[in-house]
């Protein structure tokens, strides 16, 4: 099988292609610099000279922050691009599976999102990557849209905190933030188990199953790998931030993927 894994340096892109290796895929690791998803003459081009079986876009916009002050940007990448890659999967006729995020709800409910409510996004991030949803769904009818959050992962906001523990014994963090911490290496594999076994098209929530605040995910790093820094837990207004983010933001995913302790427990055991 063929596979056109856009965004393969990203957090999850590092996490999925190591994975496709050893799963034997024949798969084109692609970036920004050579494949950019919103020049639409160039996705075009290349796009003709090659065979396909199936489309990883995992290609996006993803400073949540930044976008507020770069809408156009954002939605370049999220939408524009993402509409160029789904152009691309209804020509070659293959399924194509665009990983989006909890932030196209608003957080204000006080259940987990099913993948049938209501979306709503309240800041640009959001709203761009919803926009992206609607291209593909446009589009064509083979698709997975995989929803996702707080993935961590090699380089991400885990590792941060290590090394933020190595020179400091103290850290303010939000409290009132409400999701699901995720694993980047669970939700490649359920990526992965998509493929394999032909899953129904449609939307999915992966992300772990349980649910935390910011602070609590930091004090249990820190607990786990015991690392000796005090966590104040603080209210998001105490750290404000261009975007606002969903107060509770928790996916139903089922309980498809493991609960986000114990995931992350596997993560810290898998650095050693
Ligand atoms: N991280 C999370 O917590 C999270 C949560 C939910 C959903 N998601 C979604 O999951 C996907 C992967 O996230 P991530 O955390 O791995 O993202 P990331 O670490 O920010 O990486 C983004 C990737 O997209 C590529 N990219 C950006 N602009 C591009 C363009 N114009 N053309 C082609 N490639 C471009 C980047 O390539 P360069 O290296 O060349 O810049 C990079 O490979 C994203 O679509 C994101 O919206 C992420």
């Amino acid at each position: 099988m063929r596979i056109l894994v856009t965004g393969s340096t990203g957090l999850l892109g590092k996490s999925l292609c190591p994975m496709l290796d050893s799963e034997g895929f024949q798969y084109w690791a692609c970036n920004s610099k050579i494949f950019d998803v919103t020049n639409t003459k160039m996705v075009n081009e290349i796009m003709n000279k090659i065979s396909l079986d199936f489309i990883i876009h995992l290609a996006g916009y993803t400073n949540i922050d930044q976008a507020e002050d770069n809408p156009e940007l954002a939605y370049n990448v999220n939408q524009i691009g993402t509409r160029n890659i789904a152009h691309i999967a209804k020509k070659h006729n293959v399924p194509i599976l665009y990983v989006s995020t909890d932030n196209v709800f608003d957080g204000k409910s006080d259940k987990p999102y099913k993948t049938t409510d209501a979306t709503n996004p309240i800041n640009v991030y959001g709203k761009s990557k919803l926009a992206g949803e609607r291209e593909i769904i446009k589009a064509t009818k083979k698709y997975y849209i995989l929803r996702t959050s707080w993935l961590y992962g090699t380089g991400g906001y885990v590792d941060a905190m290590l090394t933020f523990s190595n020179f400091r014994k103290e850290i303010s963090v939000v409290d009132d933030q409400i999701g699901c911490p995720t694993w980047a290496d669970d939700v490649s594999k359920k990526i992965i188990e998509i493929i394999k076994e032909n899953k129904p098209y449609g939307i999915y929530h992966v992300s772990s199953s349980g649910s935390a605040s910011w602070s609590d995910f930091t004090k249990k790093i820190f607990e786990l790998k015991k690392r000796n820094v005090e966590v104040t837990a603080i209210d998001k207004s105490d750290f404000p931030r261009p975007a606002m983010r969903p107060k509770y933001c928790v996916l139903d995913s089922e309980n498809i993927l493991p609960d986000w302790k114990s995931s992350l427990e596997q993560y810290l055991l898998s650095k050693n």
